[in-house]
């Protein structure tokens, strides 16, 4: 099933309680929820506090993606604070199975991301203990880049080696996702897809939400 996270980096930041639920009435099962250091990435965005402000809005999946270099330190104040799905970069950890553990002992979801410049099998170890797997479309830091095409073979290898292992874990795309490249990125092999300048950029949620899972779901794969 196709699932849509809105990334909340691309909402109003003076409003976000109403944003996550405005996102949620209109038909979104996930949040994505962007946490940069300033180290890891050149960017900062938001922390705990916000995640634990904006939980009572309403029920949707909290899909907390850490762009920081210590995930170690933070999934569990994360988990703590409402995450459901906890998604760490394996570029920024000596020891991912640690970290990986360490999600996994909060009681929540695990997810491993990629950057672009990091290849498929550097995450083939780990797939056996994760809920997730997120290749990121854009390098990490910043909404409204340019969706990379280029990750395409790379999002297909990843799915493969799952099939072959018999694993069905969740593939997430993260960067540029609309109506046209989410196709692309479902038919090579994801099931969530993260958007946020082209779902928060729309006056209507309901109608930017609906028209992407259409999109998404026209598209025809044998491994759905
Ligand atoms: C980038 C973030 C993304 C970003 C996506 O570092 O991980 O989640 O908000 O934004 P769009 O959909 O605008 O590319
Ligand atoms: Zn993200």
């Amino acid at each position: 099933m196709i699932k849509i996270s809105p990334s909340l980096l691309a909402a109003d930041f003076s409003k976000l309680g109403k944003e996550v639920s405005d996102m949620y009435d209109a038909g979104a099962q996930w949040m994505h929820i962007d946490v940069m250091d300033g180290h890891f990435v050149p960017n900062i965005s938001l922390g705990p506090v916000v995640v634990k402000c904006i939980r009572p809005s309403c029920d949707i999946f909290f899909d907390v993606h850490l762009m920081i270099s210590d995930p170690d330190k933070y999934a569990p104040v994360f988990a703590k604070s409402g995450a459901d799905l906890i998604t760490f970069h394996l570029e920024a950890v000596d020891d991912p199975m640690k970290t990986i553990e360490t999600i996994r002992y909060t009681g929540k979801k695990v997810g491993i991301s990629i950057k672009p410049k990091t290849p498929a099998e550097a995450v083939f170890p780990y797939l056996p203990f994760v809920d997730l797997v997120l290749i990121m479309t854009v390098e990490p830091g910043f909404g409204g880049q340019k969706f990379m095409a280029d990750m395409m073979p790379k999002l297909l290898s990843v799915k493969k080696e799952c099939i072959r292992l018999g694993l069905d874990p969740d593939i997430e795309v993260d960067g540029g996702i609309d109506v046209e490249t989410a196709k692309q990125a479902v038919e090579n092999g994801a099931n969530v897809l993260v958007a946020g300048s082209s779902l928060y950029s729309k006056s209507d949620y309901k109608k930017a939400v609906s028209e992407l899972i259409a999109s998404a779901e026209s598209v025809n794969v044998s491994f759905r």
